[in-house]
């Protein structure tokens, strides 16, 4: 939550910094401002409410001159939208800037002392009282780095901060602290870049390095100085991430959301990349670094994540479960890190994340380090915390950055990514044969031509039905077992975009309740492809029926009995039952977006929400 992006080089700053900021707008869209330097003009501060094209707008008007400077992006914590509430934030003598994103704890008690000490606050963030601590004691230290550490030893919570003094014009300097937000910083010949996500500064450089929890940096033309909050010196090496610019950038479409539901196929495609042999009925996980003994140990597996992807995490059960006999627990990561969870010698955490940020899934984690429980991340964001967390390993989605608010490719690839994890698992413990496996293979290698087929089909079915159902001010999502799940994640996205109300069930839960929901006006989107549990279903579809609910279902090629039972009915292919939610979500996606797309929703930026959650 909140992009934070900053530059030193010989480019114009305020083109690096907007331009940076037009790739984060996913993380916060309340306010967007920027701080520029340069020795004739001084410091030139502009922020904007709102949209980041309004500080685009204002500085059409009132231009921002110079080499060094930094950018935010809000999404607002503490304090209302308003142009005082954007960052940059300065201190007393104007010649400290500074941004953050996380949420300072304690701010409460250290504005209390330094308005005692006679500051007078601008703004009623948090953020500001960092720039007032930084001017204070570069007062005493005559010196930005030491004045920061300084005011981060007294600052509780997790942050990302960068700083910048009129006095040292030639860097920029910022540290993090705990989860909350990360920190990637960019490095080429002559230029340095630092931002919260690496789409900021892609078209740059690829040459990257991440802060880790407790680390500072000064960042200079010439480059980067790595250190520990304590003042150790730290090497590291960049890493060099293979994202391509132009996947960051939206290209022919309308809404990177609708980019990135056409390229589920690609996504899928990418996902099994070296890591099959279907001869030999064979799953190779690159980075996981348990080995078959290590995975022969595991007894039970604690999946957790947020939205979306806990969706997936209750998939990955099915999966594993089914596919390894390994008992699995899947919990919101909000909630598993405060239950006191006892998680036992033989037990493995699989921590489910697009952005690899998500602050309470990253407590998760560290509540599993504690307990000596290692752990494995399905992942998107290269080299994000998550990944690093994980001392089991990254099991990366190779999706691509994914931009769009509303989670899509990367959860169709959070599903094939677990299901393979679940094979890996059941070919180390034995309980799948090689030729089962190749079966499962050979069934995922057909996904993305499937995954193809179903969005060709949904297209124009999605844009008839939105047409008819964009005015229902609820909606109610069915599904059963495996696509369960699915029906949780249909009506989340839905709501999340389309500000429609709509809840997910399983099916046979509907008689408890929601069936009272249901009229003539009530879509009622039943999930129902032709699995084991189809003739329950289609009891379930009855039960709506005969309340005069509008049945949309998904089912299977060819299902002439369900399209007899059912007001509209989206065709997918068939496949394996625990990879039929791979395809059965995508139609799911492209109703929700055409939905939000005839009501006028911002699909890329719904109202109240960002990408990456980095506060709790
Ligand atoms: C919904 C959505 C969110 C995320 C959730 C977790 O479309 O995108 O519910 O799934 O905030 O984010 P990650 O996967 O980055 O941990």
């Amino acid at each position: 939550m909140c992009g934070i992006v900053g530059y030193v080089g010989p480019r114009a700053a305020t083109e690096v910094v907007v331009g940076g900021l037009q790739r984060l707008e996913y993380r916060g869209y309340d306010s967007a401002g920027i701080a520029i330097y340069d020795p004739e003009q001084g410091l030139q501060l502009r922020r904007s409410v709102g949209k980041l094209s309004n500080l685009v707008q204002r500085l059409g008007q009132q231009p921002a001159i110079g080499h060094v400077g930094m950018g935010h992006t809000r999404w607002a914590t503490h304090g209302n939208v308003t142009e005082e509430n954007a960052h940059p934030h300065r201190d007393a003598s104007g010649r400290v800037v500074v941004i953050q994103n996380g949420i300072v704890e304690n701010y409460l008690e250290l504005k209390s002392r330094l308005l005692e000490m006679g500051y007078h606050f601008q703004s009623q963030t948090d953020t500001e009282v960092i720039a007032h601590l930084v001017g204070h004691y570069y007062r005493e230290e005559q010196a930005l780095e030491p004045a920061l550490r300084r005011a981060l030893a007294e600052l509780r919570g997790g942050n990302a901060v960068v700083a910048f003094c009129v006095d040292e014009p030639e860097r920029l300097i910022v540290a993090r602290l705990g989860n909350a937000g990360g920190v990637v910083i960019g490095t080429a010949p002559g230029e340095t870049f630092v931002a919260s996500d690496v789409p900021a500064i892609l078209d740059y450089t690829r040459e990257m390095v991440f802060l880790e929890d407790r680390e500072l940096a000064v960042i200079t033309r010439t480059g980067v100085t790595i250190s520990t909050l304590s003042g150790a010196p730290v090497t590291r090496t960049p890493v060099n991430v293979p994202w391509d610019p132009v996947a960051a950038a939206k290209g022919d479409y309308k809404h990177f959301m609708q980019k990135e539901i056409h390229e589920q196929p690609r996504a899928l495609m990418d996902i099994l990349r070296g890591r099959i042999d279907q001869e030999a009925g064979q799953v190779q996980l690159e980075d996981l670094t348990l080995d078959d003994r290590a995975l022969r140990r595991v007894e039970r597996i604690y999946v957790t994540a947020c939205g979306t992807a806990w969706h997936a995490g209750l998939m990955a059960k099915f999966m594993i479960e089914s596919l390894a006999r390994v008992r699995v627990e899947v919990d919101y990561a909000s909630e598993f890190r405060y239950r006191g969870p006892i998680l036992g010698d033989d037990a493995l955490l699989l921590a489910i994340t697009q952005s690899g940020e998500t602050v309470d899934t990253l407590a998760a984690m560290e509540e599993a380090r504690a307990q000596g429980v290692p752990s494995v991340a399905i992942v998107n964001a290269i080299g994000s915390q998550a990944a690093r967390l994980a001392d089991g390993g990254p099991i990366y989605l190779h999706a691509g950055p994914e931009i769009g608010v509303a989670s899509t490719k990367a959860f169709t690839s959070m599903l094939a990514a677990a299901y393979l994890f679940a094979l890996r698992l059941g070919q180390a413990r034995g309980t799948l044969k090689p030729a089962q496996i190749r079966e499962h293979l050979q069934a995922m290698v057909e996904l993305p031509g499937k995954a193809a087929t179903v969005i060709e089909q949904s297209l124009p079915i999605c844009a008839e039905l939105a047409e008819r159902y964009h005015r229902a001010s609820d909606a109610l999502f069915l599904g059963r077992q495996a696509n369960y799940p699915i029906a949780l994640e249909g009506a989340l996205k839905l709501k999340e975009i389309s500000y429609i109300h709509a809840e997910g069930y399983p099916a046979g839960e509907m008689k408890h309740g929601p069936i009272a929901l249901i009229d003539e006006d009530l879509p009622v989107v039943c999930i129902a492809p032709r699995d084991a549990i189809y003739e329950k279903m289609i009891s379930n579809i009855e039960q709506v029926r005969a309340r005069h609910g509008q049945v949309i279902a998904i089912g299977t090629t060819g299902d002439t009995l369900l399209a007899t039972k059912a007001d509209h009915v989206i065709e997918v292919p068939a496949t394996l039952p625990l990879l039929q939610p791979i395809l059965t979500v995508i139609p799911l996606q492209i109703f929700a977006y055409d939905m939000a797309l005839r009501r006028g929703c911002d699909v890329d930026q719904p109202r109240n929400l960002a990408k990456s959650v980095t506060v709790e």
